[in-house]
């Protein structure tokens, strides 16, 4: 909680994250990362969440804030990008600090390259959001504000 006491969830963008907007648009939109945390921090309001959005695109660093974040955030929304399909050390952070997770993708994953289709980190997720672009993380966050009002 936060000292005003509505819930914090973390956003949490993987590599390459900070290049959209230039970034092969035709697959991820042209939305640029700032204007993607704008919509989700003022959804946020809408939903009595805080909403703190942070990319890295080391493995280490998001290892680091997914642990730091065992004790400030409610929640966590990841877009771990490429590390979805290979890092077991994201799945086990967010396995260890047993915070409510939601995953998301801009892209459907299903419908690219099948070394896409496996995600490490959709057994420790309650769910998982593909497909919808930019609105993957909007529904990810109304689908975890759900289940913390239900939690
Ligand atoms: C992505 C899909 C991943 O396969 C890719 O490596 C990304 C972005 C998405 O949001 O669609 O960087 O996570």
């Amino acid at each position: 909680m936060t000292s005003s006491d509505v819930p914090s969830v973390l956003v949490l963008h993987g590599p390459n994250l900070n290049l959209l907007g230039q970034r092969e648009p035709g697959i991820y939109g042209s939305l640029t990362l700032n204007e993607i945390n704008a919509l989700l921090e003022k959804e946020g309001r809408v939903l009595r969440l805080g909403v703190r959005c942070i990319q890295s695109n080391h493995e280490g660093e998001l290892v680091d804030t997914i642990q730091q974040a065992a004790a400030t955030e409610s929640g966590l929304i990841i877009n771990a990008a490429a590390y979805t399909h290979t890092s077991v050390a994201l799945r086990d952070a967010i396995a260890a600090v047993e915070i409510p997770t939601v995953e998301v993708h801009l892209s459907n994953i299903y419908r690219r390259e099948p070394f896409r289709h496996h995600s490490y980190i959709a057994p420790v997720a309650i769910g998982q959001i593909s497909g919808f672009g930019y609105y993957s993380y909007i529904l990810g966050l109304h689908a975890l504000a759900n289940y913390l009002e239900n939690a």
